[in-house]
């Protein structure tokens, strides 16, 4: 990385004797922090305001043409004073600057635009030394910032969480897309992030799998496709339960009525006993119950329906650059810690029994709430009783800063009784750490065979659709390696990209042409692009040592500034990304940045150019495919070399 001394030699060079630095900037991990310190300093310098006003006051641009960038002098909060004409004075009496033009009044704003030769020789060496690094800012996640050795903040980022034997809906798929990219975003902001998948692997669900397994199982095809296979065996015994259901509630209908009439009926009954043992349903709720009563039996053979699935999930995650540190699950909630939140519950006259059950009444506290059941009669547990136990239980073992919770809005309401349950059990130091982070919907989402059932199945369709799309120009295939893979990483992409595109509360529609399309705004051509400046740059093969001596005054072309200004702006992107935790902040960057990037090819030619200006134009692409990969590795993509 580029150290302080490197940034300061630099700024000497330009003609700036000092790094300009204020408190919360960190001049050597973003450039723009040092021109809002040398701005704010210069500010101060002409008006009566409080340098971290100024400071605070100063934001992002949305475009280019409206400067670097601009600051609304209402904000300085100087009274008496009309702002336009604050404004007016401010820009009148501004010192001259090496760093930047004297600052152009709109409205009562004031924009101020970077002087352009300086700003290319700090960027193009700061992103070109700091490489991967380039954009993040790991002092964000330290405990104390000013003290690195006292550690870093303890983040967990549960998400994906699908249940096993059960489809893998649009909702995991989000989950996961958007809570790979949040367990980045937090560890390039200096977080220790543990990734957490929270299975659905416990109920009496496990049981009918056990006895369908029992009845239609294959070990062979456990083993080869144990995610797959489950599901079939679990739609099979949930069709034979259901039938079984009909009959009985029909014999149960016949009992009733004979005794309205009142006829004898035992041996009807017993008729209907027999029946109910016998049935699916029974079977598995004894199954089931061995299971809880810890019968190593039962829960062997479960136990092994969860491995082998985890094993298949490992390698489709993997697929999308996902690894989990912890697979833990309803069914790893320990009794223990649900029996002490009940205690709890209790002893704070929060719960209260009605009919056998267990219920807490939030609706006092706040209306929408509603009543929630924690116990049933039986005295099973639920989801909700689970997820109270899972926290604290997480909170003892990583004693965790934050909690963040990828999940569908549709269970908004299952999260905010969670986090007010724990709040009225006590534990604001808990529900305070928690975080649900919610999505919309994806709308018809299915694959051409069918219901789209596995995150597999559709990242296959979605391979196949898009190696169709690259037959479509035959030239260009037949220059691809190896099309298949290629085709693979791009559908991953196309997926990926078309969720991460809008705000994550937005619905949007499953269309797998316009998100396999390499026009617009897609995956594809986000990787088309990444491919084409790689094929560019691989053309004049420079070391980091020669492109850091490019003589970088070189560079004087209108689109070359573009690319200078916009790429100066990741880092800041980068900070505004973890205020946002949206993906789409960083997408929304990346599109820009390429059409910039794409739109100066005809004028910044590096073959054919006389070797110096060629190495300048080198570094200043080099860099420009740097941010592009390390914003694309954030949001979980996997940047291609060639297609
Ligand atoms: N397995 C659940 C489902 O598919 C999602 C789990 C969400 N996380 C949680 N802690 N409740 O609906």
């Amino acid at each position: 990385a580029q150290s302080i001394d490197e940034l300061a030699s630099i700024l000497q060079g330009v003609g700036v004797s000092e790094v300009p630095k204020m408190p919360n900037t960190y001049p050597e991990l973003n450039p723009f922090d040092v021109y809002r310190a040398h701005i704010t300093e210069l500010l101060a310098s002409i008006c009566d305001v409080e340098k971290s006003i100024i400071l605070a006051a100063m934001q992002w641009t949305t475009t280019l043409e409206k400067g670097d960038l601009q600051l609304p002098v209402p904000a300085l909060r100087k009274k008496g004073v009309k702002p336009d004409a604050l404004a007016k004075e401010l820009a009148e009496k501004f010192p001259e600057s090496v760093l930047v033009e004297r600052p152009t009044v709109v409205g009562v704003s004031l924009a101020f635009f970077f002087k352009t030769s300086p700003l290319t020789k700090l960027i193009v060496p700061f992103v070109l030394k700091n490489g991967a690094k380039c954009g993040f800012n790991p002092n964000f996640g330290l405990r104390d910032p000013t003290d690195p050795s006292k550690g870093k903040k303890k983040m967990i980022v549960e998400f994906s969480s699908p249940n096993i034997a059960k489809p893998f809906h649009a909702g995991h798929l989000r989950s996961t897309i958007i809570g790979g990219f949040l367990a980045n975003l937090y560890e390039g902001a200096g977080w220790d992030v543990t990734r957490m998948n929270y299975l659905g692997d416990w109920g009496k669900q496990y049981g009918v799998l056990a006895v369908g397994f029992d009845k239609f199982g294959s070990e062979a095809e456990l083993v080869k496709n144990p995610i797959g296979h489950l599901y079939e065996v679990y739609v099979k015994i949930s069709a034979i339960s259901r039938e079984e259901k009909e009959v009985m509630d029909a014999k149960e209908e016949e009992i009733k009525k004979l005794q309205e009439a009142k006829e004898p009926t035992g041996e009807k009954e017993a008729e209907l006993q027999a029946l109910i043992d016998k049935g699916v349903d029974e079977q598995a709720r004894k199954y089931f119950k061995r299971m809880v009563d810890g019968d190593s039996e039962a829960l062997g053979v479960w136990k092994r329906f969860r491995d082998l699935s985890i094993v298949k999930y490992k390698d489709t995650y993997a697929r999308l650059n996902i690894r989990y540190d912890e697979y833990s699950g309803e069914s790893q909630v320990q009794d223990a810690s649900m029996d002490e939140a009940a205690k709890i519950l209790e002893e704070k006259g929060i719960s209260h029994v009605d009919r056998g059950a267990v219920l807490v009444d939030l609706s006092k506290h706040q209306k929408k709430l509603g009543k929630c059941l924690v116990k049933k009669k039986d005295g099973t547990s639920l989801y909700l009783t689970r997820d109270i136990g899972a926290a604290t239980e997480r909170f003892e073992k990583y004693h965790f800063d934050k909690m963040i919770y990828v999940v569908a809005n549709q269970q908004d309401l299952h999260l905010a009784q969670l986090f007010k349950i724990m709040e009225l059990m006590g534990r604001t130091d808990i529900s305070s750490r928690c975080e649900h982070i919610n999505f919309g919907m994806v709308l018809g989402m299915s694959t051409r065979k069918g219901t789209a059932r596995f995150l597999d199945d559709i990242l296959r369709d979605v391979g196949d659709k898009m190696h169709e799309v690259m037959r479509g120009n035959a030239d260009k295939y037949a220059e691809v390696e190896d099309p298949h893979k290629t085709a693979d990483t791009l559908g991953i992409s196309a997926v990926m990209v078309q969720d991460m595109k809008g705000k994550r509360v937005n619905n949007y529609e499953f269309n797998m042409d316009r998100m396999c399309s390499f026009e617009g705004d897609t995956g594809p051509y986000l990787q088309y692009a990444h491919a084409r400046i790689t094929s560019i740059t691989r053309k004049a093969p420079l070391s980091l040592e020669e492109l850091l001596s490019a003589d970088l005054s070189l560079l004087t072309e209108p689109k070359a500034m573009d690319l200078v200004r916009t790429l100066a702006c990741w880092p800041d992107v980068f900070v505004n990304t973890v205020k946002t935790q949206e993906p789409t902040t960083v997408l929304t960057y990346l599109f820009k940045m390429v059409h910039t990037l794409s739109s100066s090819y005809e004028v910044l030619k590096v073959v054919g150019s006389e070797e110096e200006l060629k190495k300048a134009r080198a570094a200043l692409l080099v860099a420009a495919k740097q941010v592009l990969g390390n914003g694309m590795r954030l949001l979980g993509l996997s940047p291609v070399e060639r297609m």
